[in-house]
């Protein structure tokens, strides 16, 4: 099989030779091009210049036999084009128009947003135009949840405190703003598709620190919309949420055709509950780091669950989480090289 026709056949649960594989962040710091790329300009210009974008979501392509690619962006290009300034500093993301406030919403500025975000959709078409079809494409967003939780405390936070506690202060803003995002997200996400993306994941990074109840009262209604949006149109629709063990039932509620498991869920359990939905990961990012060794092994160990459960139907490789900067490319090899020797069967424990 041919990368495009494995990647779709698993979307489709149809039967692959082996399942197949692409890393979240496969285009990133860990690739010296990046590097280079990323020297001569800022974070911004990369995303908005398609000539670029092209250029590091295919290096990861050139190097690896992997599957599918992403269209090169970032969650945050909503927040940003809301007019709330997002940029990216050594630690991180940092947005300087805060949401705490009905007078911050206000100040939201949704006039000509898809027009703001035209470079998202740019970046997938020439991506798209360039593969010829020869891997599957992902285009991608960020959950209202993981936006909302940006746009109230503007960086990466361990507990997002001040974002969960409005949750419970000020519920009625807090469901306002995002619901007001889901319909930004949902038509960048139909605008990618538009430029020929295959199917769209959608990224709730912070997801897990909230409980089900909490989820599912508070986060679940616009991430729900979405979805069902998407895939009335006919885009298959992945779903990502970090430390989400807790939510698989909640995730299939949205009747998602995928679920991306994070690096602590336990595959034979995630698919003991969802028997025929795609699944999606979920190597520790961590296992990189080690040696080749740990890498082959732990890469079989997860084919093996895969054969064992569903012989590699509604499967694909992945990281349960993005891959890290400091991951050596001979890591990456290794684990796409013990994917693509698998074969059906070839590490099935009988
Ligand atoms: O190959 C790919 O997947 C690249 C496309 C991509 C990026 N960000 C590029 C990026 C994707 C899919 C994302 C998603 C994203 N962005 C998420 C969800 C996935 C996850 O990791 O949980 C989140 C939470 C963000 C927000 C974000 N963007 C953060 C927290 C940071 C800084 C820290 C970090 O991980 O680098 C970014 C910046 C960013 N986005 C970089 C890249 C390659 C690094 C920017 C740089 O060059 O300095």
């Amino acid at each position: 099989m041919k990368s495009r026709e494995r990647f779709l056949a698993a979307v489709e649960g149809s039967e692959v030779d082996r399942p197949p594989i692409w890393l979240m962040r496969q285009a990133g710091r860990y690739l010296p091009d990046y590097q280079a790329v990323r020297k001569a300009h800022s974070f911004w210009e990369l995303c908005e210049s398609p000539a670029l974008t092209t250029r590091v979501a295919l290096e990861p392509l050139q190097l690896f036999a992997l599957d599918a690619a992403i269209v090169f962006s970032d969650i945050l290009v909503v927040p940003r084009a809301l007019g709330l300034g997002v940029t990216f500093e050594a630690a991180g993301p940092s947005v300087k128009h805060l949401l705490r406030t009905e007078a911050d919403l206000s100040a939201w500025d949704f006039s000509k947003v898809e027009q703001r975000l035209l470079y998202v959709s740019e970046a997938a078409a020439d991506l798209r135009n360039t593969l010829q079809g020869s891997h599957g494409l992902l285009g991608f967003a960020g959950a209202p949840f993981t936006l909302f939780c940006y746009a109230v405390e503007g960086s990466s936070e361990a507990e997002f405190e001040v974002a969960r506690t409005m949750l419970l202060t000020q519920p009625d803003l807090a469901r306002r703003a995002m619901e007001k995002m889901s319909d930004v997200v949902l038509n960048l996400c139909r605008a990618q598709v538009k430029a020929g993306v295959d199917v769209i994941q959608l990224f709730d990074t912070w997801a897990g620190l909230l409980s089900e109840t909490t989820y599912r009262h508070m986060a679940l209604p616009a991430l729900s919309y979405i979805v069902k949006q998407l895939q009335s149109d006919g885009t298959p629709v992945m779903l990502y949420a970090r430390g989400g063990l807790h939510l698989l039932s909640a995730l299939k509620d949205t009747g998602a055709r995928g679920i991306s498991l994070d690096w602590r869920t336990p595959w034979r359990e995630a698919r003991a509950q969802l028997p025929s939905q795609l699944l999606q990961g979920q190597l520790d990012p961590l296992t990189l780091l080690a040696n080749e060794a740990s890498v082959q092994r732990e890469t079989k160990a997860l084919l093996d669950d895969m054969r064992a459960t569903s012989d590699y139907r509604h499967c694909i490789v992945n990281l349960g989480h993005g891959i890290l900067p400091s991951t050596p490319i001979s890591s990456v090899q290794a684990m796409v090289k013990t994917v693509v020797e698998s074969g059906r069967g070839a590490y099935a424990k009988r």
